[in-house]
């Protein structure tokens, strides 16, 4: 082994004490309600172990240029703006964008809550996904499908109404938004098909029914041309997301053809619930195949980030320490993020275990509480947390760098930029 000349040493000496420091610093701001406020000196301190476990999240996102999020309530409720400012540096709107939220009756639009959510978000450098502009299964108001449904020509109303509601919500937003999830789960919730019918997990597709696939084409473009600028999505859930499962297959097909039309699409995102009864058991299968099928995605063009991500506590069965375990699974899935060339970003479905959507969602509230998230009620950072954490820092790791041999320039840079 070559031996190290003096300088190197000093300066190897030098980090480990501003490491040291720093993590001294980070640990007494940590009090128990988990405020960690951050500094420059807890994001130094996030290079080194074990000085990690002491920086925020949001710091750890920057260092691996990994966009770390969470979803905020209608509101933009007090508690939530200190626990997203605290601990992550991009969010994304649980509700706030979804068509009833901002248009429950014809015409009478409301955009305060929207209003206020692109203020802070950019008062506060963090970067936003608006969630979402189409979505069939639930959150369209009642009037748009009833329009449709009379209509003589429904393919033509439709359309219109698409253009229209671009027109209003992105052409408003030009330039403060930066990434839509244009479309929301466009295929089947368990199956690689499409909603064809009703049924008890979802409402007909009646924009694929109007208008074929190409419903998806048509407000990508639309999307495009009323914001050249932001960064286009469609977003799905992939229970397993591996090659082979025929959902995710169905997908990754869905994905390849529209980059083929050349519809402008630029991400996808892979919602990940890990959600007690439906994800299967072993969520998700491994490390391995998922990082796989992040990069099958990557090769078509796209970027990709896991935008919903949650893990039900029930969901980790009975073992000796189910939060070591649900740890795990958050790491499974981050490692794949943070080993995948692509994928940019990694957003939990919510902040806090108090404030999850799986408690009071029908097919998931028997089983509350899920305690499925980063946070407990009271704020404090869980094992997940710290999990997540040496997740995204590895994949700038010399040892586990997406090049391999050095870490790759670009590995910290973030999209976009
Ligand atoms: C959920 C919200 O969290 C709930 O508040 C709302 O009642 C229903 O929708 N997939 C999605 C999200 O794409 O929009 C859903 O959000 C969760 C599942």
């Amino acid at each position: 082994m070559k031996p190290l000349d003096s300088p190197t040493v000093t300066r190897r000496l030098a980090l480990a004490v501003c490491g040291f420091l720093a993590a001294l610093a980070g640990w007494s701001l940590l009090p128990g309600g988990g405020a960690i406020s951050g500094t420059e000196a807890e994001a130094a301190s996030c290079r080194l172990k074990p000085a990690a476990t002491n920086c925020a999240l949001k710091w750890a996102g920057s260092r691996s240029g990994i966009a770390i999020g969470a979803s905020i309530s209608e509101g933009i409720p007090e508690q939530q703006q200190a626990d997203i400012l605290a601990h992550f540096n991009a969010v994304s709107d649980e509700n706030a964008f979804k068509w009833s939220s901002m248009e429950s009756s014809e015409g009478n639009i409301d955009f305060s809550d929207t209003d206020a959510l692109v203020d802070w978000a950019n008062a506060n450098g963090l970067r936003l996904r608006a969630h979402t502009l189409f979505w069939h299964r639930y959150q369209t108001p009642s009037w748009v499908t009833s329009q449709i449904n009379t209509a003589d020509d429904p393919a033509e109303t439709l359309r219109e109404l698409m253009d229209r509601r671009v027109e209003q919500v992105v052409g408003r937003y030009r330039g403060r938004v930066k990434i839509y999830d244009v479309v929301n789960e466009p295929l089947q919730t368990f199956g690689p098909g499409w909603d064809t019918t009703d049924s008890f997990v979802s409402r007909s597709n009646f924009f694929y029914l109007a208008l074929g696939e190409g419903y998806i084409d048509h407000a990508f473009r639309a999307t495009r041309a009323a914001d050249p600028k932001a960064k286009l999505f469609l977003n799905e859930t992939v229970w397993n997301p591996t090659i082979g499962d025929p959902k995710a297959d169905a997908f990754l097909a869905l994905v390849k053809r529209l980059k083929r039309r050349g519809v402008p699409v630029d991400g996808v995102g892979l919602q990940t619930h890990g959600m007690f009864g439906l994800a299967p058991p072993n969520f998700p299968e491994s490390t391995r195949s998922f990082r796989r099928y992040i990069d099958a995605l990557g090769k078509l063009g796209v970027k990709v980030e896991i935008t919903e991500l949650d893990v039900a506590l029930p969901l980790i069965g009975d073992v000796a320490d189910p939060l070591a375990e649900q740890a795990r699974v958050y790491r499974r899935v981050v490692d794949a993020c943070a080993f995948a060339r692509q994928c940019v970003g990694v957003t939990t479905w919510n902040i806090r275990d108090t404030d999850t959507w799986l408690d009071t969602f029908p097919f998931t509230s028997g089983s509350a509480p899920n305690l499925p998230l980063l946070l407990d009620g009271e704020g404090n950072p869980k094992p997940a947390y710290q999990a997540v954490k040496q997740s995204l820092l590895r994949r700038c790791n010399q040892r586990w760098a997406l090049n391999r041999k050095r870490p790759a320039r670009s590995c910290s840079v973030p999209w976009p930029r």
